[in-house]
């Protein structure tokens, strides 16, 4: 590669920031998805977002499911540009349809945004979501929204994110006043107030201080909340946690910005700190040791598929994410799994429900691929080499049914589609040790929909699927395993690659037995 290309990789590299935003449903990741999206000139997209918000389906037909939530699917990556960057949002749905793609998706993000509801705090698929990304180690920045509504105090906050997440926090502003009293925050890196203006807080007015003690401060927000503003700073400069870039890059701090996505307080100056402190495309493991962004070759890895994506369109798209080098549309790859040489020709770039047709894309960007069926979760195509990224985790399931085919006539197409099925990451499956029990396992309910909805729409094959008190799995390691230790509100079985795993009715099944197999190891995650 000559050197004025290797020069471009360089710059679309360094514009580029890939992350996902986690949260729990209702703490506004929709609102501030189309904020951000707003400010990056996506105009046409604003509302369209929001429009997913009116599909809360009960119904467990899939297509109909897939046809109204069309928006959270295919804006399952938004890409837009501001101040000469390029930004790729990853979508990890909440609500019903939480999935094991959740997980993988965050696979994907260099950076994830956590989004905290001010009243409501560290909820539970924050911590979940969280977890995920702290084992990757990647940085994460903290949002606390609904700063117009009353909440808990920013001191509390902090301490339930050490407490609860482990993490340890350094606030980037502090709001002045909270709820009905909120007049605006304080900058604590650059030394300015941003304040409400109006009844409303329709008006945002900034102004340069010289520090927190500004009497400037006092005749904009009142004698009452400077003092308040004063003691809080005051105790944060003393025991708080200075500012320290190593630590946010590595996930051990994460910089907290508080603000109001709906009255879209607070949004751009998270977004201008935001995109000068998150990390651009990141490296990635692979058996050719560690693959750089700007390596000349092009290489990816499909990190979720996803089949039906619009009636109009009964195709599967495979979601890649671009490593290294630059792609180029109808280029020629190598799937290396399956040892051929591949031409992507129809790729997709993902805003709302239009489909583009990308040209060209670069390290961090996410491309659809349209695959008939040859691709799978975790496969790796690169550019004249046989790269094989890292394998991507397996998420452990919390809900289990016992499956069964209707039709015993059908059992041999009941088998090809759960093998493809599992293979796409789907489901998972587990085989009790006898063989004569096939369990699913998935994340969230919605993968028992579509798995139920694939198998008569694709395979031909009514199952019948009875859900098991299990709601924990681990994966056994342990030299000699004794299945009669494990019948009590649990079961022994086997994952697809024969790795032992236990089945757990309860938290105190499972405290039990890990405390009665001091030797064995019990992960959370397949070995
Ligand atoms: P989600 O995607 O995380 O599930 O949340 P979403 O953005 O849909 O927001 C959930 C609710 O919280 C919405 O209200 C939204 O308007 C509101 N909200 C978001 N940001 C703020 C904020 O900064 N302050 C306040 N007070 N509310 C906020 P809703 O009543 O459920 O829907 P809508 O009728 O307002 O659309």
């Amino acid at each position: 590669m000559s050197k004025s290309q290797e020069h471009v990789i360089q710059k679309e590299v360094d514009k580029r920031r890939t992350f996902a935003i986690i949260s729990h449903p209702d703490a506004g990741k929709t609102t501030l998805t189309e904020k951000l999206l707003l400010f990056g000139g996506a105009i046409r997209l604003a509302g369209t977002v929001k429009a997913r918000k009116a599909s809360k389906h009960a119904t467990s037909d899939w297509m109909e499911i897939e046809k109204q939530r069309g928006i959270s699917v295919t804006s399952s990556v938004m890409q837009f540009d501001y101040n000469g960057h390029r930004i790729n949002i990853l979508d990890t749905p909440g609500h019903q349809d939480f999935s094991e793609d959740t997980y993988r998706t965050l696979t994907a993000a260099d950076s994830a945004v956590m989004l905290i509801d001010v009243a409501k705090g560290v909820e539970a698929q924050t911590i979940k979501l969280f977890q995920v990304c702290a084992k990757r180690g990647i940085p994460i920045f903290t949002f606390i929204n609904k700063l117009d509504r009353e909440g808990q105090s920013p001191f509390d906050l902090m301490e339930e994110l050490e407490n609860v997440l482990g993490i340890r926090s350094v606030p980037m502003n502090w709001p002045i006043g909270m709820g009905r009293e909120l007049c605006g925050v304080y900058d604590r890196m650059k030394n300015q107030v941003e304040l409400f203006q109006g009844d409303d807080h329709s008006n945002i007015q900034v102004q340069k201080v010289d520090s927190y003690e500004d009497p400037v401060i006092r005749e904009m927000a009142g004698e009452f909340l400077h003092e308040q503003l004063k003691q809080d700073l005051e105790l944060l400069d003393v025991a708080g946690d200075p500012f320290d870039y190593e630590k946010v890059l590595k996930g051990e701090l994460t910089p907290v910005f508080f603000g109001s996505a709906v009255n879209n307080f607070g949004v751009q100056t998270f977004l201008e700190n935001f995109l000068e402190l998150a990390p651009k495309p990141e490296p990635r493991r692979s058996t050719e040791g560690m693959v750089e962004p700007t390596n000349e070759k092009f290489s990816g890895y499909v990190f979720k598929i996803q089949a039906n994506m619009n009636p109009a369109h009964r195709d599967r798209v495979a979601f890649l994410r671009i490593v290294s080098g630059k792609f180029e549309r109808g280029m020629s790859v190598r799937h290396v799994r399956a040892g051929k040489e591949i031409k992507l020709s129809q790729p997709q770039q993902f805003l709302a429900q239009d489909r583009d047709i990308v040209q060209e894309a670069y390290p961090g960007d996410i491309i659809g691929l349209f695959d008939p069926g040859i691709f799978r979760i975790g496969d790796s195509l690169s550019q004249g080499g046989n790269i094989v990224f890292d394998e991507l985790p397996t998420f452990s399931p919390e809900i289990f049914s016992k499956v069964t085919v209707k039709n015993a006539l059908k059992h041999k197409q009941y088998q090809k589609g759960l093998d493809q099925l599992t293979e796409e990451g789907t489901i998972q499956v587990f085989r009790t040790a006898s063989f004569d029990e096939t369990i699913l396992g998935v994340v969230g309910q919605l993968q028992f929909e579509v798995f139920e909805h694939r198998m008569k729409a694709e395979y031909g094959v009514d199952v019948q699927l009875q859900r098991m008190p299990y709601q924990f799995a681990r994966w056994i390691i342990d030299e000699k395993i004794d299945p009669s230790k494990f019948r009590i509100n649990s079961v022994l079985v086997k994952d697809k690659k024969d790795n032992y795993v236990v089945l757990f009715e309860n938290e105190y099944a499972m405290r039990t037995a890990i405390d009665k197999n001091p030797t064995a190891q019990f992960l959370e995650m397949a070995p």
